[in-house]
């Protein structure tokens, strides 16, 4: 059962218009919330940047924050029990004809269903897995986390070709994030990672990752990361909602360190796991 505009249908049922500017224009925005048994992880903060490329796009939120909770919620119930992700997408409707400018009255159309969430293979997480580079080929504002994902789609389809899992750009000679995740950089015991500003998505499990490793008094900045730090990098990470933290041990066919998932890597991950086990029951992990 997938959610079009206030209906639980099957996938077949689900329509929506040709003239719809999500299908035209790319006019649209999204969030991809990982749930795990029934529970949607970090839902506020996710919502809250929902909220925030709404804004960017000048288009009103159609439903309250009372609304998204009960339609995720009835949208969890009705899949069988695992971990899922759920995908929501508003984009700004359609008009009777296609135009750049807006319609004059907009009614968004608003979609969610549910995926499995299948953990990350075993080898990724004891080995390590392989990236490519390249020059950021995006728009100005990927902090906006819009559904116009061609670049990013070509980009992973080039990784993938290529045996690779991720391709991590870079602009004027820094690195911004990857196609579908944010990028950690750990050099002489620091944890480094481009600033949330307008060239990168500001993801959720980005903030997540940061937050515990101030907790844990790591040291820790959000700074401009020229491409020869990435380059000589003791560890890299990447980090998305779907995976979690993932450890990158080949940049460009080079070995990252050593070649193997570090020492500051699996410190991240007991980190991660005890966050996670204090969420389970039902404390708050970030405030
Ligand atoms: N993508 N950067 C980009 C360009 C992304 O597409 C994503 C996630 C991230 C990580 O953000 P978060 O931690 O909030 O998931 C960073 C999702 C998973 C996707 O498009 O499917």
């Amino acid at each position: 059962m997938v959610y079009l505009n206030g209906e639980f249908l099957s996938l077949s049922q689900a329509r929506v218009s040709v003239l719809d500017r999500g299908f035209l224009f790319g006019d649209g925005v999204y969030e991809v919330i990982p749930v795990y048994g029934k529970k949607p992880f970090l839902l506020a903060e996710h919502l809250d940047r929902l909220d925030r490329s709404l804004a960017a796009i000048w288009l009103h939120n159609p439903l309250d924050r009372d609304a998204w909770h009960q339609m995720i919620e009835s949208l969890i119930d009705q899949q069988p029990p695992g971990d899922w992700s759920i995908y929501l997408q508003v984009t700004r409707g359609c008009d009777d004809h296609r135009d750049h400018a807006f319609p004059s009255e907009v009614h968004p159309t608003v979609f969610a269903m549910a995926s499995p969430l299948k953990p990350p293979p075993a080898e990724w997480l004891e080995n390590g897995v392989s990236t490519l580079t390249q020059r950021d080929p995006r728009w100005g504002r990927c902090d906006i986390k819009a559904i116009t994902l061609l670049p990013n789609s070509l980009s992973r389809q080039q990784a993938k070709t290529a045996g690779a899992v991720e391709m991590i750009y870079l602009r004027d000679g820094v690195l911004t994030e990857g196609a579908a995740s944010n990028i950690f950089v750990i050099r002489n015991g620091e944890v480094l990672t481009t600033p949330a500003d307008e060239r990168i998505l500001h993801g959720i499990t980005r903030q997540l990752v940061l937050h515990l490793a101030r907790q844990a008094d790591l040291p820790v900045r959000e700074i401009d990361i020229p491409e020869a730090t990435l380059r000589s990098a003791d560890e890299l990470w990447m980090t998305s909602s779907t995976r979690a933290v993932i450890p990158i041990t080949r940049l460009d066919g080079a070995a990252v360190g050593h070649g193997q998932p570090g020492p500051m890597y699996r410190r991240m991950v007991t980190l991660w796991e005890e966050a996670l086990a204090r969420w389970r029951s039902g404390a708050t992990i970030m405030a």
